[in-house]
């Protein structure tokens, strides 16, 4: 039986889920949030340690102002109001990507993963304005930069994954089969599972029946 140890969730289809139930794209990122606080609470429950949510791609930028000021303005509201419960529930927050928001969100990211640093319960990697191939760029621009040599060791020591093992689960919501640029190099040997339900309508039974899928999986890493 495999070990879980970390898991990565691409939350696609809010959009879609808010306009079909909700006649509101924003109504529906409104609900993805809710899923992933379930989402949190079972991956406590089933022992996981890490935890990345991809909530906000380098491409994202090329929405609506309008959603994209929702978007923050939901986690901002989030944040402010959960901090001190997601630190009493001992999680560590640590985000993945660039912090080039408001210098209120800047500060309030900053602020939740210095409070939050040595907690050890669960480890969620928030990715927001993040891409994987700028990742990628900018380790082999610090490895040219320090003439240091080009492996596997010394590239994972430049990413903004540093220290996180890869995930063993990708799951992508929202019934589309693609990586959207999340992870290229950490998800090499992640087993993957794409559901077709939209993240709002995902439950925690569709999540243990994932976990329960992916623990009697033969993962060979290129054995036999
Ligand atoms: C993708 O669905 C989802 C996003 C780009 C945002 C994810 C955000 C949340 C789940 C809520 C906020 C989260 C936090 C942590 C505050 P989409 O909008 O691309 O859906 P579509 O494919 O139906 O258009």
């Amino acid at each position: 039986m495999n070990l879980l140890n970390h898991v990565a969730i691409i939350m696609d289809g809010n959009g879609r889920w808010g306009l079909r139930y909700k006649n509101s794209r924003n109504l529906g990122h409104k609900e993805g949030l809710k899923t992933v606080e379930k989402i949190i609470k079972s991956s406590i429950r089933n022992k996981i340690k890490f935890l990345t949510l991809y909530a906000f791609s380098t491409e994202n930028w090329k929405r609506p102002k309008k959603e994209i000021n929702y978007l923050f303005n939901l986690l901002e509201n989030f944040l402010t109001s959960r901090l001190d419960d997601i630190h009493n529930q001992k999680i560590k927050i640590k985000i993945l990507g660039y912090k080039k928001f408001s210098k209120k969100l800047n500060n309030l990211l900053n602020y939740a993963e210095k409070k939050t640093i040595k907690n050890t319960k669960l480890q969620i990697n928030l990715a927001l304005n993040y891409g994987s191939k700028l990742e990628l760029i900018n380790a082999f621009k610090e490895i040219k930069r320090g003439k240091i040599k080009i492996n596997e060791k010394n590239l994972e020591k430049y990413l903004q994954t540093k220290n996180i093992p890869d995930p063993d689960i990708l799951i992508r919501t929202g019934n589309t089969k693609r990586l959207s640029n999340f992870l290229l190099w950490q998800l090499a040997y992640s087993e993957i599972f794409f559901e077709k339900k939209l993240w709002p309508a995902f439950t925690e039974k569709d999540y243990i029946k994932i976990i329960k899928e992916y623990k009697n999986i033969k993962r060979n890493f290129g054995r036999i």
